[in-house]
């Protein structure tokens, strides 16, 4: 396995590789929800590109930029594993070069969710996430269905910009009770991390509901926030039933749809959703 740490020898390594190449693009602190995207990238590819890079433009000021959890030995270790050909390490200067001054901004699909709750966070991803293609040059990019929205914002900007390669959807990796892997799981405590399964019980009951033919996306908002709202150490942020395409809020459940939501748990701010009808 290949480490690489620059742009220059990024391209340079990019060219030995055989086609076609998958990219996993990651911000390291793996878990088992980042190797499955490998996984997954290696059986449909002849080479695998990994990289890691903890994207400052994506936090925002209050943001937990600087406590983001990074263990990049570990990592190393777990990529060897799961056999990927070439780990690309950049640090933040090589991406963003002090006069560095271009944006890839993509709109409607930015403005809710996630979008309204993180200004200037898919702002970020999509502008580091173009430059990452642009250097890779993948046939193939893995992406968890758990950001949801993020896959919804990069297929718009693949699709707008024209970009020549295939974006993969991979289904999100859960505990055993049903919590989404996520890194940011490390913040939770003992107590936390039991209340941390409602996330999940939510979107179960959504999902059930939608399968017994209630229609209504009052109701299974409402339902949700019911089951949430009795875990005290649960704070909801947003909570939506939305068409799974534009993310636009739905009154009725007439097409495939994406259930998800934002909670915080103490002071660790969760996401995860579940497509319904799909
Ligand atoms: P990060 O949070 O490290 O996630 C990297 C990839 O792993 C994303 O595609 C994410 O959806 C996927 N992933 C995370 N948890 C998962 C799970 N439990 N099951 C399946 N897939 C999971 O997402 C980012 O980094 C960044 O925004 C990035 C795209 C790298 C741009 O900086």
């Amino acid at each position: 396995m290949k480490k690489v740490y620059t742009v220059a020898e990024m391209r340079k390594e990019r060219r030995k590789l055989s086609d076609p190449v998958g990219f996993v693009p990651t911000m390291g602190y793996l878990h088992d929800g980042h190797l499955e995207l490998v996984r997954r990238a290696r059986v449909e590819n002849k080479d695998v590109v990994v990289s890691i890079f903890v994207n400052p433009t994506q936090f925002g000021p209050e943001e937990d930029f600087d406590a983001y959890p990074r263990d990049m030995e570990r990592d190393l270790f777990l990529l060897k594993e799961v056999k990927a050909d070439v780990v690309f390490i950049p640090g933040t200067e090589e991406m963003y070069p002090p006069l560095s001054s271009t944006w890839v901004e993509v709109e409607n699909v930015t403005e809710r969710l996630e979008g309204a709750a993180r200004p200037g966070h898919f702002r970020g991803v999509a502008t580091i996430v173009a430059k990452l293609f642009n250097i890779v040059q993948p046939a193939r990019a893995y992406f968890g269905a758990k950001d949801a929205q993020q896959l919804v914002v990069i297929k718009k900007m693949v699709s707008d910009l024209n970009m020549d390669l295939e974006i993969v959807t991979v289904p999100t990796v859960r505990e055993y009770d049903g919590l989404a892997l996520s890194s940011r799981n490390v913040y939770l405590d003992l107590d936390e991390r039991e209340s941390a399964v409602v996330l999940y019980k939510a979107l179960d009951m959504a999902k059930k509901l939608h399968e017994m033919g209630e229609r209504s996306a009052d109701v299974v908002r409402r339902q949700m926030t019911e089951l949430i709202q009795n875990e005290p150490r649960a704070i909801i942020e947003y909570i939506s039933i939305a068409d799974a395409s534009t993310l636009e809020e739905l009154e009725n459940i007439d097409r495939p749809a994406l259930a998800s939501l934002a909670v915080k748990i103490g002071q660790t701010r969760l996401i995860d959703s579940m497509p319904l009808g799909t």
